[in-house]
């Protein structure tokens, strides 16, 4: 299959679950969706976005799809200054969404299968406007039924629980959001590209650190994730993450909803997972000190040299924001799948058919 790009993706190799190993593959897939899409044969397919501009885009997936497509909302509006809005797809098909000629219907889908998804695209062609996706499997419905798809080349993605089509749907939304700008040979993307790249290798290399923090924390009742901006959708993530492989219950929240609801549960039961960036470290110290206030377990993941936070902190993962301003948010992602791995891996629980969960959703 062309979509592997020679990798073989079909076996475990020594690693232990599916979605280890897929975890590990991602530094060697965007490397190669980079050079796909502005050295090599997708190049084409991203030069007919050049100076593309809808009146609206309507972004539409399910689950972790969902997340990838918050990601690509912040690309389009801030690189792009495009109108995007995100919607559930199981939503977004029941309540009679405005939709006007010139707009665009996005659906982000691994599977290319999904049933709400694909209701949603039937709609925006019931409505006359054109449909794109970005998806993994070539041939799908959601694949035939595009007015124009954008392959994200994830190889088959086993374990079900998704990582790595995560990191490739939105890597591919930011590729098609600056070749809407025209800006692909720009030398800068594709060293950020590489750049991203060698840090979710690092963190590939460190993952005992990860394990670690996990060890402190996997017999905890709850787990709150915060995240502001760019990194609000990470929050979400790296709670389904957790939710979907350990069994515990976790929520994503923004940052500064805490105060508006979650800070009520917090205790010496809780954890608080903040995930923060460079650019608000300073508002984080005060979020910090409020949850240790209630003896909440917090948990920063955050800028490394940061000696404030760090001491604050009952675990901090140091990461490497720098040179990545637009591509961050993928790479802490990285740090949260193995957090989650590492916590479900601790509890026992089966890590790639999590219970009650299914890969494809095809019914609604
Ligand atoms: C299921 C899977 C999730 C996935 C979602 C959307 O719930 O367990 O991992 O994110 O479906 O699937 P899709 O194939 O449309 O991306």
């Amino acid at each position: 299959q062309a979509n592997s790009m020679s990798m073989d993706t079909t076996t475990k190799g020594p690693y232990e679950h599916y979605m280890l190993k897929e975890i590990h593959e991602q530094p060697a897939l965007v490397d190669k969706l980079a050079a796909f899409y502005i050295k090599n044969e997708g190049r084409k397919e991203l030069d007919s976005l050049k100076g593309f501009k809808a009146p609206a885009w309507h972004l539409t997936a399910c689950g972790t799809a969902w997340h990838a497509g918050l990601v690509i909302k912040n690309y389009f509006e801030q690189i792009n200054r495009q109108r995007a809005d995100v919607d559930i797809a199981s939503e977004f098909r029941y309540r009679e969404p405005i939709l006007n000629k010139g707009e665009v219907g996005l659906f982000i889908s691994q599977s290319g299968e999904t049933a709400d998804t694909l209701a949603c695209q039937e709609l925006c062609k019931e409505k006359g406007i054109e449909t794109f996706s970005i998806v993994n499997t070539e041939g799908s419905t959601l694949f035939r039924n595009s007015d124009k798809n954008f392959l994200i080349h994830a190889g088959v993605e086993i374990g079900v629980a998704s990582t790595k089509a995560f990191t490739l749907q939105a890597l591919t939304g930011y590729l098609m959001s600056r070749a809407m700008e025209g800006t692909l040979d720009d030398p800068k993307l594709f060293s950020e590209i590489q750049l991203l790249s060698n840090r979710i290798g690092e963190l590939c290399a460190q993952s005992d650190s990860l394990k670690e923090v996990a060890e402190k924390i996997y017999t905890k009742k709850g787990f709150i994730f915060t995240g502001r901006g760019k990194y609000f959708p990470i929050a979400l993530e790296g709670a389904l993450k957790l939710k979907e492989i350990a069994y515990v219950h976790a929520e994503g929240y923004a940052a500064g909803e805490l105060k508006h609801g979650p800070i009520a549960l917090i205790d010496e039961n809780i954890v608080n997972i903040a995930v923060v960036g460079p650019e608000l470290l300073e508002k984080t110290v005060s979020n910090v000190e409020e949850v240790k206030a209630r003896r909440g377990i917090m948990v920063v993941v955050g800028p490394k040299n940061s000696p404030e936070i760090e001491h604050l902190a009952d675990a901090y993962i140091p990461l490497d924001f720098n040179g990545l301003p637009n591509l961050s948010p993928l790479y802490v992602n990285v740090a949260l799948q193995f957090l989650a791995y590492h916590i479900a891996k601790l509890k026992g629980t089966d890590i790639d058919k999590p219970r009650n969960l299914a890969k494809s959703v095809t019914v609604e």
